[in-house]
């Protein structure tokens, strides 16, 4: 029970990696607090789970009253916030620049860059007052590297490490680490809509390329991508901190 008597924030709760962060850390002892803008989904997994160690929030990661009130409802339905997993992000379109219209660059910014900066800032108090804690960040792949057809979702993806070396060091003193998990492709939603972005028609080929310039020749499962979640959110990791953590098949390398 690596998380047993912590409560954990995670955001994008209701996709498939937040998802399956929320059922590995249940497993583990934790108190979860799901987060996400699709209350439908939210309340069906809810339901699924049924567990009062669960509790869920409709949230726009953008908005700044939304935010403030997840962390302060997460405080009082649970008593705290010891974990924080900062997930929810969106793609946006995909094409080269100048194909593209700043409205894009915007929107994804917003989800993913100003999205993470809210949580950090309202949930960082809460962990102070809990005596520390652990957050991880969604960056990606695409985090480390740049790819044609990409760049708000890629942008997005690099600012927030960024953010987290930056947060990293003005938290040691609270007893507050911050780490980026950096997934290459997970067999989701997400990374078959960014193949139908990039290739329309054809996201089976793409996925099938893709594979074969991973080193480890096929795409990930969220739940590898939640057992690393797990690690930095638990005590385990108490020597890590201000990292980028790749969890890509080699794909970076
Ligand atoms: P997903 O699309 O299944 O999940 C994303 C979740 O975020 C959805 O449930 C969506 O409703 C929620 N969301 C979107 N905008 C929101 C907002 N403004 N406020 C609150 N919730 C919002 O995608 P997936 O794959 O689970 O993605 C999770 C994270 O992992 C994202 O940050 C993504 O960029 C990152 N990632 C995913 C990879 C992949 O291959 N699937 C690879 C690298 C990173």
């Amino acid at each position: 029970m690596r998380l047993e008597n912590k409560t954990a924030l995670i955001t994008g709760a209701a996709g498939g990696i937040g998802l399956a962060a929320v059922k590995r850390f249940l497993q583990e002892g934790a108190n979860v607090m799901m987060a996400d803008m699709d209350e439908e989904r939210l309340a069906a997994v809810a339901k699924e789970l049924a567990t009062d160690k669960v509790a869920y929030m409709a949230v726009d990661v953008s908005d700044e009253q939304q935010v403030k009130s997840l962390a302060s409802s997460t405080v009082e339905t649970f008593g705290g916030i010891n974990v924080f997993v900062a997930n929810a992000g969106i793609e946006g379109k995909m094409g080269e620049i100048i194909d593209s219209d700043v409205d894009n660059l915007m929107k994804v910014l917003d989800v993913n860059v100003k999205g993470v900066w809210l949580g950090l800032r309202y949930v960082i108090p809460a962990m102070k007052d809990a005596g520390g804690g652990s957050i991880v960040i969604t960056s990606s792949g695409a985090g480390v590297k740049g790819a044609a057809g990409m760049v708000p979702y890629n942008t997005s993806k690099h600012a927030v490490i960024g953010m987290m070396r930056c947060a990293a060091l003005e938290c040691t003193k609270y007893n507050i680490r911050v780490n980026t998990v950096n997934p290459g492709p997970i067999e989701t939603r997400m990374m078959d809509s960014i193949a139908e972005g990039l290739v329309p028609g054809s996201a089976n080929d793409f996925r099938n390329q893709l594979e074969a310039i991973t080193p480890m020749g096929r795409y990930g499962k969220v739940d590898e991508v939640a057992n690393l979640m797990l690690f930095l959110a638990s005590d385990e990791s108490s020597y890590c901190t201000g990292s980028v953590y790749m969890v890509d098949g080699g794909n970076a390398t």
